[in-house]
């Protein structure tokens, strides 16, 4: 298993953010692209793919699934794509590392094959839930085992033929529908999911963009299994979760004044933007267009005071990932944060609101934890030493709160930043942030 890493950041209080800079690729997009790429017949072309930990352990899955994948080599990746039923038995377990979006959509992908697969991840990734994928799949015919707690290893078992059903999500999660829907390519008949809240639409936008036919209604999506993919080129934008630590760092920190180019805008994942904004935060969205499919704007930001907003309830999956931003915005806000409706922020990486609610009143802030949220009233930041718990979004959520911390702000186990966002620290610094690296040894 793996241990709290040795990676550490330092971060010195104050300054402000700068300039004009591009954060990584989408997440959710790479890893689609390599799987959909993948399924196709014919070549895909990707640009802008994230070369952090998670895309890449997708991306190697399929490499030991037999597809050739050229690269990635800044950011271009060239998939010789097997169609459907290309795939080769993979010889050993798929590591999937950290990656809950890897594990979820590949166990319905590979419910549909005529082989046997284990899938596996690390110390977090094995503890997250997974029935809410297992569960589903079975009543689509796949025979999938767990260990007792429902959690990986996930052992996928050459199976009948699935059948397409029609599945009322109980919570809101892209990652579940995204594996129904790749299950339904090889079912039987139509599968049809149903969602309690919107959640990013980036399978759908991609299977349209890969050729096939996806029926949409309102918070209804429904395909049918047996076509196939035609290869295609794709264009990713940067990563609006990733540029979420910029928007907040800049509306914070006097005098910032920040451009983030390219930034994907697709309103399933815009809820940080309508949060911040509420919140007073002053945020243009300069140069709107389409890059593969997908909405991108530049966005630009510059400090602005905040105030503490009660968050409403239907932008919660909109933002899910960029909740430990969000919450050091508040801390920064005048006024009183609320969040409710928010319990998957339990189950992600970390346990995001009792991390961020530990790390928080580390630097003296005053936020409380309910089973559902949290409510933080903003004031003055002190320094302090802060545990991210390998979760990359808190590492980077709390290194953006040294810009109005009164002293130095120590992140420990930092390594997993690499899962989404490698180069941040770089990134960081050039746009003004006082970050350094440190082995916490
Ligand atoms: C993702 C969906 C979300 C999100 C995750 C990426 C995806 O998870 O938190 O980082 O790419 O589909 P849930 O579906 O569990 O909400």
């Amino acid at each position: 298993m793996n241990p709290p890493s040795q990676l550490g950041f330092l971060v010195r209080p104050g300054g402000r953010l700068q300039g004009l800079l591009r954060t990584p690729g989408d997440k959710s997009i790479s890893h689609r692209a390599i799987m959909l790429g993948s399924l196709a017949t014919g070549i895909t072309r990707v640009s802008g793919f994230l070369e952090g930990a998670d895309a890449l352990a997708t991306l190697d899955a399929f490499r030991a699934m037999g597809v050739e994948i050229e690269g990635p080599q800044a950011g271009r990746v060239t998939i010789h794509g097997v169609g459907l039923h290309g795939l080769l038995p993979p010889v050993h377990a798929l590591n999937l590392g950290n990656s809950g979006t890897s594990i979820r959509l590949l166990s319905g992908l590979l419910a549909g094959q005529t082989f046997d697969s284990t899938l596996m991840g690390d110390r977090s990734l094995s503890t997250r839930p997974m029935r809410r994928v297992t569960d589903p799949l079975r009543q689509m015919g796949a025979r999938i085992d767990t260990n007792a707690q429902g959690t990986a290893p996930l052992h996928i078992h050459t199976g009948a033929q699935l059948r397409g059903i029609d599945y009322a999500l109980p919570v809101a999660s892209a990652q579940v529908k995204s594996a129904l829907l790749l299950a339904g390519l090889y079912a039987m008949g139509e599968t049809c999911i149903t969602e309690p809240a919107a959640t990013r639409d980036h399978t759908e936008r991609m299977l349209e963009g890969f050729g096939y036919a996806v029926q949409r209604d309102a918070g209804r999506v429904c395909l049918r299994g047996g076509g196939d993919l035609k290869a295609c080129e794709i264009e990713v934008p940067a990563d609006i979760s990733s540029a979420a630590f910029f928007l907040v760092g800049a509306s914070i920190a006097p005098g910032s004044d920040l451009t983030l180019e390219h930034v994907g805008i697709n309103p399933t994942r815009d809820g940080v933007l309508h949060i911040l904004r509420a919140m007073g935060a002053d945020i243009e969205l300069l140069n709107r267009r389409f890059a593969g499919g997908e909405p991108v704007a530049d966005l630009r930001v510059r400090s602005a005071p905040l105030k503490g907003i009660r968050i409403p309830e239907a932008l919660v999956p909109l933002a899910i990932d960029e909740f430990p931003a969000i919450f050091v915005a508040a801390a920064c806000a005048e006024g009183e944060t609320v969040l409710t409706g928010a319990q998957e922020l339990r189950v992600k990486e970390s346990d995001r609101i009792q991390v961020m609610a530990d790390g928080l009143q580390a630097l003296g802030a005053d936020a409380r934890p309910t089973p559902d949220g949290l409510r933080i009233r903003g004031g003055p930041l002190g320094g302090g030493r802060v545990d991210s718990h390998g979760d990359h979004r808190i590492a980077m959520a709390f290194a953006m709160a040294a810009l109005r911390a009164a002293a130095d702000i120590r992140i420990d186990d930092c390594r997993n930043v690499d899962t989404s966002f490698p180069g941040f620290a770089d990134l960081a610094a050039r746009a003004g942030l006082n970050i350094s690296t440190r082995d916490t040894a």
